[in-house]
């Protein structure tokens, strides 16, 4: 038997140090979260996407009182991009959140769900989805890529005889 590894690599840095692009994608995210439809949890979270065209996407997080009928911020907003813009590459996805009832304490980091959706259309465009994880006490960290938050990700080769 050998021990194999993948080694995943994320950057951190603080939202000051961001170039104005990406300080602007966090922002429409956090303005997003203020619409997030989330009175069950108390936990708002906002998703902007940036588009290789310039279209920006937000999102935010839907609940439901059947509670897995409801949907991440993440998903929320990529799912539109993939609607609306469906030839369109996306770039970067940047999210924060923040909780109505207690101090987030971590960076927030996309669900399994929703780093499955990312995969999904970062192997469709065959280029990476930048990510931006913001947390409220203003550090971020990036990842270049869905495949350092998903490594051994299942990918559609597994499903398809190309
Ligand atoms: N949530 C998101 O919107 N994105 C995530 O990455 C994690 C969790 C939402 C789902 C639910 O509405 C609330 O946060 C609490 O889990």
């Amino acid at each position: 038997m050998i021990e194999k590894k993948i080694i995943t690599t994320f950057y951190e840095t603080d939202f000051n140090s961001l170039n104005s692009e990406e300080k602007d994608l966090l922002n429409r995210a956090k303005t997003s979260l203020e619409s997030a439809y989330a009175p069950y949890s108390g936990f708002l979270v906002g998703a902007t996407i940036l588009l290789e065209n310039g279209e920006i996407i937000s999102g935010n997080n839907q609940e439901n009182v059947a509670y897995p009928s409801g949907l991440c911020a993440e998903r929320v907003a990529i799912f539109y991009a993939g609607s609306q813009f469906p030839d369109v590459k996306m770039k970067t996805i940047a999210i924060t959140a923040i909780s109505k009832k207690f101090e987030i304490k971590d960076v927030i980091s996309p669900c399994g769900s929703c780093r499955q959706a990312i995969a999904e259309y970062e192997v469709k465009q065959e280029e990476n989805i930048r990510i931006l994880l913001h947390h409220p006490d203003n550090s971020v960290l990036i990842l270049n890529s869905i495949s350092d938050l998903l490594p051994f990700m299942f990918k559609s080769k597994g499903l398809k005889n190309y």
